[in-house]
């Protein structure tokens, strides 16, 4: 079994779907933005070095990123494989990462870029099990989070004039790697300006 990357700019979806399949595909979903943040709120050094870049909606360098992912490839349930969700973001990580591991598929949720800023600033996530809602899209059903113990959780770097920034940063070196993924036969792209429902259906049609 290989890995799958979920591709896409700030708020595609990414982590929305690879919660909704992960566990039919069977792999761990191993988002970069979740541990960075959860290094931040460790006090880590490579935290405090990665959140002046999140703060301002520019990527982390490779070499940090890079090092994040060997470590975390190394845990047992890796294994068999990964769900990556943000990650590569760059030609230099994709490149690194085709070393490491071998990736199946590259699933690209497309969605226009004047979607963006209203999903991301409508964002809530469940502090106590890191599902993600939207204040309108996908509200936090009136009985609560599935857990049963819904904290609201919001993003520091979940605002307007920083999405403006990571999507800048997404077109300028995240995108080539459409191209990049497509010449080695792996890139496959599905519309994410849709229902959430009908996109987990088209992702799973894929991997099928
Ligand atoms: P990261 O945490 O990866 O953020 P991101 O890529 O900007 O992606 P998001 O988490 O914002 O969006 P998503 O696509 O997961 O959308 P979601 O499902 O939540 O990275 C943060 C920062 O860390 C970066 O800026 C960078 O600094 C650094 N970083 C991380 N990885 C890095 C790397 N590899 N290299 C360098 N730096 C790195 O959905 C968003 C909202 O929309 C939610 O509210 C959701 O409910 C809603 N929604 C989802 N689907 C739909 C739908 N179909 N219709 C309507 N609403 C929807």
């Amino acid at each position: 079994m290989g890995s799958i990357v979920l591709f896409g700019p700030p708020g595609a979806g990414k982590g929305t779907q690879a919660q909704r399949i992960m566990e039919h595909c069977g792999l761990p979903q191993v988002s970069t933005g979740d541990m960075l943040r959860a290094a931040i709120q460790a006090g880590s050094p490579v935290g405090m070095d990665a959140k002046a870049y999140m703060d301002r909606g520019a990527l982390v360098p490779d070499e940090v990123i890079l090092a994040l992912i060997e470590e975390r490839l190394k845990d047992d349930d890796a294994a068999n494989g990964v769900m990556f969700d943000g990650f590569p973001r760059t030609i230099p990580q994709a490149e690194a990462l085709s070393h490491l591991a071998e990736i199946t598929h590259v699933l690209a949720i497309e969605v226009p870029d004047d979607r963006i800023v209203e999903r991301i600033c409508g964002r809530v996530t469940c502090g106590s099990c890191g599902t993600v809602f939207h204040d309108t899209f996908n509200p936090v059903p009136s009985d609560g989070c599935v857990c049963g113990s819904f904290v609201e959780k919001r993003r520091a770097d979940d605002n307007e004039s920083t999405v403006l920034s990571r999507l800048s940063a997404y077109h300028e070196q995240t995108s080539p790697l459409a191209a990049w993924y497509d010449e080695r036969g792996l890139f496959h792209r599905v519309d994410g300006d849709r229902d959430i429902g009908e996109i987990t259906a088209d992702l799973l049609a894929l991997l099928n």
